[in-house]
């Protein structure tokens, strides 16, 4: 799939994006603003068409739950430069032209990527019918109590929570000491659900070298200790996209994802 002309343009020729690939087991968390762009060039891309593509697959079998709504709110956990907000806010107003308003809620602790993020954002705000209303949650969580923090804070409740390839990052620089960052996290947000309400849970497929496990055991390892039911995942072990941009044809990507919803008393 290809990242729409507009967007295209606007993140390599009004941002100035560049596209180089990094290393394993990175923690874009520090990185200052030029790696950002590199960031925005290489990977934004990627999360904008994963999102893009789970979320049309999954509107397609779950259109029921979204066909009577005008607005929908969304939280993103470490939402970085937004691409998979950008790819699932475009996959909603393709598909549901009865969503008059969406709310967006993006917490990440990186002050470039949010910067950037609120710019792509606007652009797509210039061209589209619908009411965009954003806050960003510029918040770094360093521990438990952060954590916990934000659970009494996050007052609301969302149709859709997403993740991508955050917690990976508290797996590396072990937020939670040993324990399993999935489990926490999903442990957290799955209470601030609206009724049929879901969350995405996606993330790289590499073996981390300080958990020393590969990270979608981890995921199902650590979802095995929430509540919740598992109501999409990628087939086999990851799933491959292919994205194509001005700066590059055919980029793979592979990663793991989860759609968990609260488990409800039949
Ligand atoms: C690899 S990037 C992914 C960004 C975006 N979700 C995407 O898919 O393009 C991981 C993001 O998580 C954020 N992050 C990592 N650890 C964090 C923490 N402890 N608190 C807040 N944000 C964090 C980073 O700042 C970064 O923007």
């Amino acid at each position: 799939m290809s990242l729409p002309l507009w967007l295209d343009k606007h993140i390599f020729e009004v941002l100035g994006a560049k596209n180089c690939q990094s290393n394993t087991n990175m923690t874009v968390i520090d990185w200052d603003k030029s790696d950002v762009l590199n960031y925005l060039g290489t990977y934004f891309p990627r999360s904008y068409v994963e999102s893009y593509c789970i979320f049309k697959q999954y509107f397609e079998n779950f259109e029921i739950n979204y066909t009577s709504k005008e607005e929908l709110s969304i939280f993103d956990f470490g939402c970085g430069t937004g691409g998979e907000i950008i790819g699932l806010i475009s996959a909603i107003t393709e598909r549901f032209a009865n969503v008059k308003t969406i709310n967006i809620v993006a917490l990440d602790g990186n002050k470039h990527s949010l910067r950037l993020y609120e710019d792509v954002l606007e652009r797509f705000r210039s061209q589209s019918k619908i009411q965009i209303n954003n806050r960003i949650a510029p918040i770094e969580i360093d521990d438990f109590y952060d954590l916990s923090i934000i659970e009494s804070v996050i007052t609301i409740q969302f149709d859709i929570i997403i993740t991508f390839k955050a917690i990976c990052e508290f797996v590396t620089k072990q937020r939670f000491e040993q324990d399993n960052p999935y489990k926490h996290i999903a442990n957290t947000f799955l209470p601030k659900l609206l009724d049929k309400g879901i969350m995405l849970l996606v993330d790289v497929t590499t073996y981390n070298e300080v958990s020393q496990e590969w990270l979608p055991k981890m995921i199902d390892k650590g979802l095995s200790d929430v509540d919740c039911e598992i109501i999409g995942r990628n087939t086999g072990y990851n799933q491959t996209f292919s994205i194509s941009h001005s700066k590059k044809q055919n980029d793979i990507s592979k990663i793991a994802w989860r759609i968990i919803e609260k488990k409800y008393i039949k």
